[in-house]
């Protein structure tokens, strides 16, 4: 359990992100309503400019308070790197998040699935293979990436989805417990 626990930690700056792009995305699509060479959408309306900046941004946000967290409760997980390789790994984290989650629609939209539409495993995996790929740029990434943290995190990131979907279905939140 405790190695579930420090993979959620260390995965939160990478699982935020989506849900600050929800709560402040819109406006100009990144796409900027283009089609790809087969006729349908690039990314589709889903994915917008200030989605993706308000979700880089809120996963930064979500890692310093994870600092702070660390801090006043003892612990050292982010807060045992130097700042700026801590300010790297979490910028690559999220980026790579947001650009894993564009690039999910990109697939979804080749293979002809509407905005919005759910497609199992691409939906909850895309994002987090793309943003291992970013975080294994920073310096910082082997010191808490290790194989173990980033298998627990595969397993286990389509579970959690499903579960914060079926609380939130409960809660009548959501619609469908998907
Ligand atoms: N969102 C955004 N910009 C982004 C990502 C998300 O504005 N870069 C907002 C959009 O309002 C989007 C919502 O967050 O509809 C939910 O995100 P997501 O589930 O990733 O997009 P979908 O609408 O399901 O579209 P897709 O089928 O392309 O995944
Ligand atoms: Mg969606």
């Amino acid at each position: 359990m405790q190695d579930v626990l420090r993979t959620i930690w260390i995965l939160l700056p990478a699982y935020t992100p989506n849900n600050f792009a929800v709560l402040f995305g819109g406006g100009t699509p990144i796409d900027m309503g283009k089609n790809f060479i087969d006729g349908k959408r690039i990314l589709g309306d889903g994915k917008t400019i200030r989605g993706f900046v308000a979700g880089v941004v809120g996963g930064m946000l979500v890692a310093h308070a994870q600092l702070l967290i660390e801090r006043s409760f003892g612990f050292n997980v982010y807060s045992s790197l130097p700042y700026l390789q801590f300010l790297q790994l979490v910028f690559l984290l999220s980026l790579g998040a947001m650009t894993g989650d564009a690039l999910g629609s990109f697939i979804k939209r080749r293979f002809g699935v509407e905005r919005g539409k759910c497609f199992p495993i691409l939906d909850q995996l895309t994002f987090l293979l793309v943003a291992y790929a970013f975080a294994s740029l920073s310096k910082a990434f082997k010191t808490l990436f290790t194989l173990k943290i980033m298998l627990i995190g595969i397993v286990i990131t389509p579970l959690l989805h499903l579960g914060v979907n079926v609380i939130a279905y409960i809660l009548k939140l959501k619609e469908v417990p998907w």
